[in-house]
């Protein structure tokens, strides 16, 4: 199993562990951390969720050999995750190392708190792939930061810094590599100190004004994505990533 899962101090711990593969994340990664948060949810000794990677890599984002995989007509793992993420009315920390890729960096867009390293790359290269954003990054990123900053994150796809991360909105710190795991989950157990229900309703209501229009937009997003997938421009992409080359867009 590529996720670890765990529970210390009123804090469920959900641990990104394939690092052969940077982190990539599998069908049977999304649903065991979707597991894990709908646990961490009905567990009321969990005060808090910690999201975290490996030392050095957070996540290369979706396996892409999984993409060319996906089996058409039945909801992905990953969009199973997502609401998994979005209905978590506990605080969730995430702890960000190394490089962030696609969903690596577009679930940090629905976490509470976020600190990342001071090497940590990010980056939502979804048009190099032939994709178009997900997980509401086409509704939040223009939000946090203006449509100019998303456009050069989602069209370009261009990869930024964590100290970028913190500039747009979408990270709180940025800490040397080896405090940012310690200081996430010190963040995540203040809540173990403070009442769950005005905690719960807190974060039910900073969220309240954009849930919908993030469901919705996800649904919209996820309908283009599944057709994308199958365009000749992301099989070109995903063929390119795997012979180690620069993909060759100019036929289309
Ligand atoms: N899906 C599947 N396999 C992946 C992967 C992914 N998203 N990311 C990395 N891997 C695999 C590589 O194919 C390689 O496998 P191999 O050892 O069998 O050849 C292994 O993980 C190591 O990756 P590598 O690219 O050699 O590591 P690196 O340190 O040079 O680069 C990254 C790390 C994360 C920058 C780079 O792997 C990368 O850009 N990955 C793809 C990111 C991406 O586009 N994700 C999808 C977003 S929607």
């Amino acid at each position: 199993m590529s996720i670890k899962t765990g529970i210390v101090n009123g804090v469920a711990t959900i641990e990104i562990a394939r690092p052969e593969k940077k982190n990539a994340l599998t069908r049977a990664m999304y649903i065991a951390m979707a597991d894990a948060l709908d646990a961490a949810v009905a567990d009321a000794s969990v005060r808090a969720v910690l999201i975290t990677g490996q030392p050095g890599i957070f996540t290369s984002g979706n396996d892409i050999d999984d993409f060319t995989k996906r089996p058409a007509g039945t909801e992905s793992p990953a969009i199973v995750f997502m609401k998994a993420l979005l209905a978590c009315d506990k605080p969730v920390v995430a702890a960000v190392t190394g490089a962030a890729i696609g969903i690596g960096t577009t679930m940090l867009l629905h976490c509470d708190f976020v600190y990342v390293s001071d090497e940590a790359r990010l980056a939502m290269p979804f048009v190099s792939l032939g994709l178009v954003p997900e997980f509401a990054s086409s509704l939040v990123v223009p939000l946090l930061m203006g449509h100019a900053r998303a456009a050069e994150k989602l069209l370009l796809g261009d990869p930024f810094t964590g100290a970028d991360a913190v500039d747009c909105g979408i990270a709180n710190a940025v800490l040397p590599a080896a405090e940012v795991a310690p200081h996430a989950r010190r963040v995540a157990e203040r809540f173990n100190a403070l009442p769950p229900g005005a905690v719960r309703d807190t974060k039910r209501l900073l969220r309240r004004a954009r849930s919908a229009a993030v469901l919705e937009t996800i649904d919209a997003e996820s309908t283009t994505f599944a057709a994308r997938l199958q365009s000749p421009e992301a099989k070109e992409a995903f063929s390119a990533f795997f012979q180690k080359r620069k993909p060759d867009f100019s036929q289309f």
